[in-house]
């Protein structure tokens, strides 16, 4: 497959990553089918592409017209089989837990086009080992956008120890077309670059709250004000998910060790359900 016969892509997943990046395929001109398991996240995310849509018209980054014109490209499924009909790309975003990733590769396989190349949006897993789910392990790599997708100029292209080098260049020309700026990460080790500088960075921050040494506002105007990251690295755990950064730490902490231990902090947010942005309160409130 060559990037001008890619005309579809369909997005495997509607929560906040995904659709994310459907607004940036379909901002980018793809015919964009977006699927989730039920009406309601569908819906949901449809919803998300639309208010996104709004802001970036109301920061006049783009015009109305255009975001017209990107809406009218996304269509929404839960049915997987009507979904695949027309993929030329499948970008995968569903939860970011092995064995869920897995089930949904198995029944990919059985209605995708034969051709069809496909993505994974994972942040830390095994590339190779989702790729051996499928049929086609040589046009299987990870392709990690980062939050939120739309303002973030950067995509992760991940190669597992199947993936051919067509594949890496295909899916790293799809990344230019939809505006971002592609970097090849060589080997597929938990966390790729940016989350294995990013999330400890998270859990250290974790640390010197719980340990009591200062508090979570002391430690985001550090971040903000002296290293100069544009948001606190409790902020950016909110805007994240922080079950999102919590699951990619357990990943690095199996595989890597006990570096990456997590903080008991994040974990008691995530058994709270106090996830961050997207559920209205995480280290911050947002209501
Ligand atoms: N679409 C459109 N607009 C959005 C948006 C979205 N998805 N998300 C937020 N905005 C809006 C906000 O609502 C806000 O609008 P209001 O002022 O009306 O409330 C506006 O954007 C803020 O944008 P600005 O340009 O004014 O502000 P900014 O300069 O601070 O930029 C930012 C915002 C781009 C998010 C910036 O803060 C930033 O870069 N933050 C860091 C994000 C980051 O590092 N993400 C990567 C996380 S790691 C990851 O995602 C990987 C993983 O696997 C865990």
């Amino acid at each position: 497959m060559q990037l001008e016969d890619v005309q579809c892509v369909t997005v495997l997943g509607a929560g906040n990553m995904g659709h994310g990046i459907a607004e940036v395929a379909a901002l980018a001109g793809y015919d964009v089918s977006l699927r989730d398991i039920n009406e309601e996240f569908v819906q949901d995310g449809y919803d998300g592409i639309e208010w996104s849509l709004g802001k970036l018209v109301e920061k006049n980054r783009i015009g109305e017209a255009e975001a017209d014109a990107a809406l009218d490209r996304v269509e929404t499924f839960v049915d997987l089989e009507e979904s695949l009909a027309d993929a030329d790309v499948v970008i995968e975003v569903v939860p970011e837990k092995m064995a869920i990733k897995t089930d949904v590769y198995e029944e990919v396989v059985e209605f995708a086009p034969e051709e069809a190349v496909f993505v994974t949006n994972t942040s830390s897993l095994s590339i190779t080992e989702l790729s051996e789910v499928t049929d086609r392990p040589e046009r299987f790599c990870g392709m990690h956008f980062f939050n939120p997708p739309v303002r973030m100029d950067l995509v992760e292209v991940i190669s597992g120890e199947h993936t051919s080098e067509e594949t890496l260049e295909l899916i790293e020309g799809l990344a230019e077309s939809m505006d971002k700026t592609p970097v090849r990460v060589r080997k597929d080790s938990p966390g790729f670059i940016v989350n294995r500088i990013l999330v400890p960075l998270m859990n250290e921050a974790a640390w010197i709250v719980e340990s009591g040494d200062a508090t979570i506002e002391a430690v985001d105007s550090t971040t903000k004000f002296d290293m100069g990251l544009p948001m606190g690295s409790f902020e950016l755990a909110d805007q994240v998910g922080i079950d999102v950064g919590f699951h990619v730490l357990e990943y690095m902490h199996e595989v890597l060790g006990d570096a990456y231990r997590p903080c008991p902090l994040l974990a008691e947010k995530v058994e709270e359900g106090n996830l961050g942005k997207k559920t209205g309160s995480g280290f911050y409130d947002y209501e």
